[in-house]
């Protein structure tokens, strides 16, 4: 079903990027299913202020990360893809290597195999040789990498104003637009 899409939020930094993602989905009634890390739900207060549930709420569907047999485990529930936003490097680990323990893995496991659409905000700094072999093994596989790196030229007054730019850059991997995103005009 191609308005129907599953966020992972695992615990690197970047939560209100999921927050603000989240919200430009609904907006364009694209059918949210959510899956939260342990890790994630710990960044998701440090950063937000807000609780995990609370993050919950702004999507259409919530599961358990340990719930092995939801819905999302299996290649026959149709989605348009998956964005795991942000992306630790446990979890980019946990992917690329397909050690599917837990439901956002498998999740990630399930968008790699049916050839679905999977963006991993993947967020670290500075990064190792691991994480580097990562990244470009799983772009390799048909992963896109969308780190969440700074931009200054469309100059950005607010820390909002940043986020909105990478939740741009996330929606343009959807195909959506953003009213959000300022693009480079020239
Ligand atoms: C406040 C906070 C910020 C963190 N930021 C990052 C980060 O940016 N990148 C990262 O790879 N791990 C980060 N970590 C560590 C991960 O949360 C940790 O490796 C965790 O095991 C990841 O598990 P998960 O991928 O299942 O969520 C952070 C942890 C905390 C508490």
């Amino acid at each position: 079903m191609a308005d129907r899409i599953v966020i992972g939020i695992s615990g690197a930094s970047g939560a209100p990027i999921a927050e603000a993602l989240l919200k430009a989905l609904k907006k364009e009634r694209v059918q949210t299913h959510l899956v939260i890390s342990r890790g994630g739900a710990m960044t998701i207060e440090q950063e937000t202020g807000m609780s995990a549930g609370e993050i919950g709420q702004l999507a259409d569907v919530v599961y358990d990360n340990q719930d092995l047999g939801a819905a999302l485990a299996s290649g026959s529930f149709k989605t348009m893809g998956m964005v795991v936003v942000p992306c630790s490097m446990k979890t980019l680990a946990g992917i690329h290597s397909g050690y599917s323990d837990n439901l956002l893995l498998r999740a990630a496991d399930v968008t790699l195999k049916e050839r679905r659409r999977l963006v991993l905000v993947a967020r670290e700094c500075p990064l190792s040789q691991v994480h580097l072999r990562n990244m470009y093994e799983l772009s390799q596989m048909g992963a896109v990498i969308l780190p969440p790196v700074l931009s200054y030229y469309h100059k950005p007054e607010t820390l909002e104003e940043m986020t909105n730019h990478i939740v741009g850059r996330i929606m343009d991997q959807l195909g959506m637009e953003y009213e959000g995103f300022r693009r480079w005009g020239g």
